[in-house]
């Protein structure tokens, strides 16, 4: 058993990764400032350092809670991570997503934790071409978010190379669905993420059918952009299911802890199925497992989308021995939606 360090520990992603170490009999410690992630989220025994990744009370607070029993490595999940946000403020990115990142390196080389995982994206690739995309493609990430992610990547790397730490980055590419044992999910209310809004979609129909609501303005999805040049007209994305992202972890995790030599480079590992879903299919999937046809309507592109983002993972696939439990489309859409059932009858 390992004592490791979860930073956004109670966020989506996080939590699930909390729920799987504890699983496997190991000691979690979280640093969140809970500014969207719930407490209530983290696995019993959780030891929670309320506050900012870098701040200096979280800073003692963590060099005590090493001294008193220390940390086998770290995973850092702690971000900021809404697109349109980052367009808006990309200042508050780079400070939440690459400063704190490196000022969290820094202070845990000191306290000589010996490995660190970083929660990266694969907004990094930005525009991407080809079938699918290795670690090796170029990166052009299109907004300020993927780009304070890319830049905590390199300051990583440049920092992996002076030091003796063990360095992995992992890239998600669309991560989706919820614990199948309903012990966490997504819970944040603003999310913009297409399966999260079409579970939303999906309880706001059954809310307003139960309370016989009789309003003309019923629950919809909105298609952003049919004209994409795809089979069907809409964007490509390869979602995974977020317990395959924390599968991938305890994977990369296994092969920092059992290797003894430091590379002194950071390994990039891409995350993802490599097999890419429409936005007609993820909706028409939604609609199938919930037995509600909500209305589709048809509306312009989005800004900064890309049309076509899938993924090549046989590079974790084969130094990790990662094997994806969970790579079904309908199984992803079944969890979002169970969890969000969950959430609206918790606000009943
Ligand atoms: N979409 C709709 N209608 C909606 C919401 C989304 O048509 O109501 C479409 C989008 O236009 C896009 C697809 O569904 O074509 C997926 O959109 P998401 O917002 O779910 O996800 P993105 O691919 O835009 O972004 C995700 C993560 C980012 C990350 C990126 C990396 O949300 O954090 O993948 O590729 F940076």
């Amino acid at each position: 058993m390992s004592r490791i360090l979860v930073t956004g520990g109670a966020g989506y992603i996080g939590s699930h990764m909390c729920w799987e170490l504890v699983g496997r009999g190991h000691e979690v410690l979280v640093i969140d400032d809970l500014s969207t992630g719930h407490e209530q989220a983290l696995p019993p025994g959780t030891t929670l350092l309320r506050g900012q990744v870098g701040a200096p009370e979280i800073a003692a607070a963590l060099a005590h809670e090493h001294a008193r029993s220390p940390l086998a490595g770290a995973m850092h999940f702690a971000a900021k991570a809404r697109v349109d946000e980052s367009v808006r403020f990309p200042d508050l990115y780079f400070e939440h997503n690459t400063q704190q990142t490196l000022r969290l390196a820094q202070q845990l080389r000191e306290l000589k934790v010996p490995w660190f995982m970083l929660s990266s994206t694969a907004a990094v690739y930005g525009n991407t071409s080809g079938e699918l995309i290795r670690e090796d493609h170029p990166v052009a990430p299109a907004s300020p978010y993927g780009e304070s992610k890319l830049r905590a990547e390199l300051g990583l790397r440049d920092w992996a190379a002076s030091g003796g730490e063990r360095v992995a980055i992992l890239r998600y590419f669309n991560v989706a669905g919820a614990d199948p044992e309903m012990r966490t999910g997504q819970s944040t209310p603003q999310a913009t993420h297409l399966i999260k809004l079409a579970a939303q979609t999906v309880v706001a129909f059954e809310r307003g059918q139960a309370s016989g609501a009789s309003s003309s303005v019923s629950p919809t999805m909105q298609i952003h952009g049919t004209d994409y040049p795809t089979h069907d007209g809409t964007c490509l994305r390869d979602y995974v299911h977020v317990s395959d992202i924390a599968g991938a972890h305890l994977a990369v995790m296994e092969s920092l802890m059992n290797s003894t030599t430091s590379s002194r480079d950071a390994r990039v590992f891409n995350v993802g199925y490599g097999q890419p879903y429409s936005v007609r299919e993820v909706l028409a999937c939604m609609q199938d497992v919930s037995g509600v046809k909500f209305p589709i309507v048809e509306g312009p592109r989005r800004e900064g989308d890309v049309v076509r983002v899938a993924c090549d993972s046989r590079r974790l696939q084969a130094e990790t021995g990662w094997a994806p439990r969970f790579a079904d489309l309908k199984l992803i859409c079944q969890t979002a939606l169970a969890w969000e059932r969950r959430l609206a009858a918790r606000t009943l």
